[in-house]
């Protein structure tokens, strides 16, 4: 690529055999063969690549660790893939001001374990979190179990530093949760995945490290009975820091092929709950507990060592990686009904008969279906199932995807399926702020 030649401070990739990793990210979406992949290493790069693919008309494509779900990353025609990992910035705690900063390349693990080193809590706990990249979360927006509680990357962005399509970096937001003079553009960027400009960095909120877990597995032998529990929960005032699932598909298929642990998991369905309040390990606090679940649990287990409560972690982190293998060609869905609709949801998937299995984060409603033969079914009628699954999702009050994001895997759905008010008022942002159409082009809208 002769114009990418005197790109000051990046290194240019462009041997065919480096481009091919870029293709994928962890969806089932493969993109297109970039010009080349750029790691920049300072602001003078970025700023001669805006002005480069503005005169010879390619597009960026934002690029943390590839761990993405939904294609966000992965290349499209005639782009250069804008690589984070060589950005530099140093990752700094500040506990007077309960809040940390670091730059997109930062690994999540060392940004969650700099806040607990110093006693302080980084929620945002996707699955991907020990291999996934700061700047990635933001750009997704990622969630994880811990959004049952803390809520997702979004609620713990103060400030974020972008790069805009002047070439230029930017500061939107201050270290402080109150900042409030006029609208909060930075939150525009953060899940924009890239649309209107790349975030190179951030100041994160944090707030005091939980010490002490009650960390339960619910079976039941019924498994709708799982259904009404989160929203009963909070309606009794337990709000638990994680509150997972596993359809009687998934767990006999964990138990039949999966690690020793799963194993032993009981139950024709299985939650995994956990809560990390001061005094959730107290009698009073679990007596009260047990005379909610009581009823519907069949030999309800609370983890009575860290050890156990990591192994039960760990079978519900691999369970992804566990499906996938089993069936390379699924296809994995991220949707959302509110908690009160889960047993309806439930009930409309049933009538679709989709052949689908489910897991995931039962108690903020985010659900992953994944369509295990979607590899072999006929692509028009994928297409089909999926929309039935996303319009009985819509028809409850829910949303296409509660953390992957839509990327390219959900764009087509996402364009059909939304309120035509919402796309045309994306599509004038990107306009606004995107007028050459540089940012990730192709992706979302
Ligand atoms: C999970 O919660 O396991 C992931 O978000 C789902 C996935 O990896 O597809
Ligand atoms: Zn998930």
């Amino acid at each position: 690529m002769d114009f990418l030649r005197n790109l000051p401070d990046a290194a240019v990739l462009t041997d065919r055999e480096a481009l091919e990793p870029y293709l994928r990210d962890e969806s089932h979406v493969r993109g297109s063969l970039p010009l080349a992949v750029v790691r920049p290493r300072s602001a003078a790069a970025l700023k001669e690549l805006v002005r480069l693919a503005k005169a010879e008309g390619f597009g960026l494509v934002p690029r943390g660790a590839g761990t993405g779900k939904a294609g966000g990353c992965v290349p499209t025609a005639r782009t250069v893939v804008v690589d984070f990992s060589a950005w530099p910035g140093d990752l700094r705690v500040s506990p007077q001001d309960l809040c940390l900063s670091a730059p997109a390349s930062a690994p999540l693990r060392e940004v969650k374990a700099a806040a607990e080193a110093q006693g302080l809590f980084y929620p945002p706990d996707p699955n991907s979190w020990e291999s996934c990249a700061l700047g990635g979360t933001l750009a997704t927006n990622a969630g994880g179990p811990n959004a049952c509680k803390y809520g997702v990357t979004r609620h713990w962005v103060l400030s974020v530093e972008a790069l805009l399509e002047d070439g230029d970096l930017h500061t939107f937001g201050i270290s402080s949760l109150k900042a409030n003079a006029g609208p909060a553009l930075g939150q525009l960027l953060v899940g924009s995945e890239g649309l209107f400009g790349f975030i190179v960095g951030a100041t994160l909120r944090l707030t005091p490290l939980p010490r002490e877990f009650a960390t339960l597995l619910l079976p039941v032998t019924r498994w709708e009975d799982l259904l009404d529990l989160p929203g009963r929960l909070c309606g009794a005032g337990y709000l638990p820091s994680a509150f997972e699932f596993f359809d009687p598909a998934v767990l006999a298929e964990l138990r039949a092929h999966g690690p020793e642990e799963a194993r032993r998991l009981p139950g024709e369905a299985l939650a995994v709950l956990e809560f990390d309040d001061r005094g959730c390990t107290s009698e009073a606090f679990l007596g009260g507990l047990m005379d909610l679940l009581g009823p519907v649990a069949e030999g309800l287990e609370i983890a009575s060592s860290e050890r156990q409560r990591q192994g039960i972690w760990a079978v519900r982190r691999m369970t992804s990686a566990f499906l996938k293998e089993r069936h390379p060609k699924k296809v994995s869905e991220d949707i959302v009904v509110p908690r009160s609709r889960l047993r309806e949801f439930f009930a409309g998937l049933e009538r679709l008969d989709l052949s689908s299995v489910s897991y995931g984060h039962l108690g903020d409603g985010n659900l992953h279906v994944n369509l295990l033969a979607a590899g072999e079914t006929e692509p028009a009628l994928l297409e089909r199932q999926l929309m039935d699954l996303f319009r009985l999702t819509l028809s409850l009050g829910g949303t296409l995807s509660g953390e992957h994001g839509i990327g390219l895997a959900k764009r087509d759905a996402f364009l059909a399926l939304s309120d035509p008010g919402q796309i045309r008022a994306l599509r004038a942002l990107k306009q606004a702020l995107d007028p050459s159409g540089i940012f990730n082009p192709g992706k979302v809208i």
